[in-house]
């Protein structure tokens, strides 16, 4: 299968003109939790306003199929989203809205599931509307819908990283370990990042990372490295009602200060090598997935 993608790539380079594919790999990082409500949306949001104020070229992608969360929590006005690109009434850049700090959004909501059942003309159509944003972009995020529905199995599958949401609740707790035992099992997943959410401190959140990447790594064939914690944040919870990050909001709240590091952390990850570093590669592998 790495094969098929790796000859279809070659291909598509060959056919672009020149100049066109002269670009730099572009991170695709899903953001998941198991459990919902624990932060997925605030975290994409966030690290996304961090990373584009950092200076990356940042799209954020809502793979949420449930309700519009990203277009709520940065208060955008969005009339299009990804099946009106698979319908060809939109390109992709056209429904492409940008929010605060530079941040681009795919409203995605009910194309997404769609985008698991294209016909391989279609697929054609939107692996190449992707490929058109490669040049332009350094960080795609993701944000994916609570639970282990195939479509967050998918995205975690096609993305490179994938960074899992947790707070320090049983519920939580456990749902994080489900998703993470899915895909490591199931899809041979066998890398995540940890992100501790609503922490009462620093501290807590790091050893809530601990507990659960040493239950993770004895009864499962998976590493777990640590991103960060986020701490319980009133500021945050203000900014969710004035539908503002609160990287925007308060820049200098706790929460903001965190969302600042972890961009950082983000940029010391290792960048994808080879096919697997091109926006292609992630869309191909999607649908791959969803067959
Ligand atoms: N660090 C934090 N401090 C305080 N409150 C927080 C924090 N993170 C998230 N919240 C609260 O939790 C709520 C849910 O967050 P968010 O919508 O980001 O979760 P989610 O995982 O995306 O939810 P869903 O599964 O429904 O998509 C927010 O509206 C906010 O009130
Ligand atoms: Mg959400």
């Amino acid at each position: 299968m790495l094969n098929d993608q790796a000859a279809g790539l070659r291909a598509m380079h060959a056919n672009t003109p020149k100049g066109s594919m002269e670009n730099k790999p572009v991170r695709v990082i899903a953001v998941a939790s198991g459990k919902g409500g624990v932060g997925k949306t605030n975290v994409s949001v966030n690290l996304g306003v961090a990373l584009s104020k950092q200076g990356n070229r940042v799209l954020l992608m809502d793979a949420d199929m449930g309700l519009a969360n990203v277009d709520i929590m940065l208060g955008l006005q969005t009339k299009y989203n990804l099946s009106h690109v698979l319908d060809g009434e939109k390109t992709l850049k056209e429904v492409i809205v940008e929010g605060p700090a530079g941040l681009k959004v795919i409203p995605a909501a009910s194309g997404v599931k769609r985008m698991a059942q294209l016909s391989a003309m279609e697929n054609a159509g939107i692996i190449n509307a992707f490929s058109e944003l490669s040049g332009e972009l350094d960080v795609l995020l993701i944000d994916t819908a609570a639970g282990i529905a195939d479509s967050v199995v998918s995205f975690c599958r096609a993305a490179q990283e994938v960074v899992v949401v947790v707070t320090d609740e049983p519920a939580s707790i456990t749902d994080a370990y489900a998703l993470i035992k899915v895909l490591s099992k199931d899809y041979q997943l066998n890398k995540f990042r940890l992100l501790a959410n609503m922490s009462r401190s620093t501290a807590h959140g790091r050893q809530l990372y601990e507990k659960l990447a040493k239950v993770c790594e004895q009864f499962l064939d998976v590493s777990i490295d640590y991103l960060g914690t986020v701490p319980f944040d009133h500021d945050l919870r203000e900014a969710v009602q004035k539908q503002v990050p609160v990287t925007v909001y308060r820049p200098n709240s706790e929460a903001a200060r965190s969302f600042n590091l972890m961009a950082k952390q983000v940029q010391g990850w290792p960048i994808p090598r080879g096919v697997t570093g091109y926006l292609q590669f992630f869309v191909e592998n999607l649908f791959q997935s969803g067959h």
